[in-house]
């Protein structure tokens, strides 16, 4: 079915294009009540929705800004997310779409061929160097979260994730474990590697033999799933490498009749909502999400403007908190 366009309205009220496109954006001072009211009139007649893409926004100076994310399902994201829209300033729009690894760069082309004035990139980008020149070209800035590789062109805000590995592997070592494992995804991405390096840095300048490292998927699943391989190493101490992954084991373990953390203790990554809320309440390293969200969308939106030209390259800090599912070893 054809949409009705800002032309059938204008042909219906009798007045030109630009006549309807001022009066709808708020631009109505030089035109008569008269006027004014006929393209209303006819607005609602046809039932005539203004299309909100930047090329009819740019009139307006709303910026448009597209978030890509690798999920929505995980709070680390959907946390991210509810920052930037609660702290988005008026002139801005942004648009969210989860994307998983193929679909990356056609929802980047998407999104440019819609208008966007600037991207916020979430998912781990294969192919940087080729994006980045294709970005470029269309002229529309953009700035990477934690999963891409610190390249030196691109925009980046992440947390301080060696030291983030390293206060997990403290805590565990602390309370006298030594036998560990690290539940992985199959697919690291740069930021998790870091994460990793900073553990095992550690437990190496502690004398503490490397720990077992159980590939799985990213997610609760994949934590549920990692823990058979796990009960055969007989280790005590787990570093999961993100909360939903955490969650997912103790789900398992407590399945097996292993109590947490009595008989293992565990520790995630990212401090997710419910982190708090569970029970045993899960000990992590928490990121802090909201300032990226804030630190990302101020970002961007200086870029967009062009207040900024130099590649940034911004650290936020990591913390440990200390709940129920780690103690000393017996
Ligand atoms: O939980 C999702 C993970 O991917 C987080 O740890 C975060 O750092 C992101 O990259």
């Amino acid at each position: 079915m054809k949409k009705v366009s800002i032309r059938d309205v204008a042909g219906e009220a009798g007045v030109s294009v630009t006549a309807v496109s001022h009066i709808l954006n708020d631009n109505k001072q030089r035109f008569s009540q008269a006027t004014i009211k006929k393209v209303l009139e006819a607005k609602e007649r046809l039932g005539y929705i203004p299309n909100k893409n930047a090329q009819q926004l740019r009139g307006t100076k709303t910026k448009l800004i597209g978030v890509l994310l690798p999920s929505l399902t995980n709070p680390f994201f959907s946390t991210i997310m509810q920052s930037m829209d609660q702290h988005k300033p008026d002139d801005v729009e942004i648009i969210f779409l989860t994307t998983i690894n193929k679909g990356l760069e056609e929802n980047i082309k998407h999104l440019v061929e819609h208008g966007v004035d600037g991207l916020v990139i979430g998912r781990f980008i294969d192919k940087p160097e080729n994006l980045n020149a294709y970005l470029n070209k269309h002229k529309v800035p953009y700035v990477v979260l934690d999963q891409s590789e610190d390249n030196g062109f691109t925009d980046i805000i992440r947390t301080n994730e060696h030291e983030g590995g390293k206060s997990a592997a403290k805590h565990l070592i602390d309370y006298g474990h030594t036998n560990l494992a690290i539940i992985q995804p199959y697919e690291l991405m740069a930021n998790m590697k870091d994460r990793i390096s900073g553990f095992e840095e550690y437990c190496d300048a502690c004398n503490i033999s490397m720990p077992v490292k159980i590939d799985t998927e990213l997610s609760k699943l994949g934590g549920r799933n990692a823990v058979g391989q796990i009960i055969s190493k007989k280790v005590t101490g787990i570093f999961a490498i993100n909360d939903e992954i955490a969650i997912g084991a103790i789900r398992a373990l407590i399945d097996k009749g292993i109590t947490v953390p009595e008989d293992i203790s565990i520790i995630g990554y990212d401090d997710i909502d419910f982190a708090k809320y569970m029970n045993p309440a899960l000990t992590t390293i928490a990121q802090p999400m909201d300032d990226i969200g804030k630190v990302a969308l101020k970002l961007i939106i200086e870029k967009v403007e062009g207040l900024s030209s130099k590649t940034e390259k911004i650290e936020l800090p990591t913390q440990i908190i200390v709940r129920e599912t780690t103690q000393r070893l017996k």
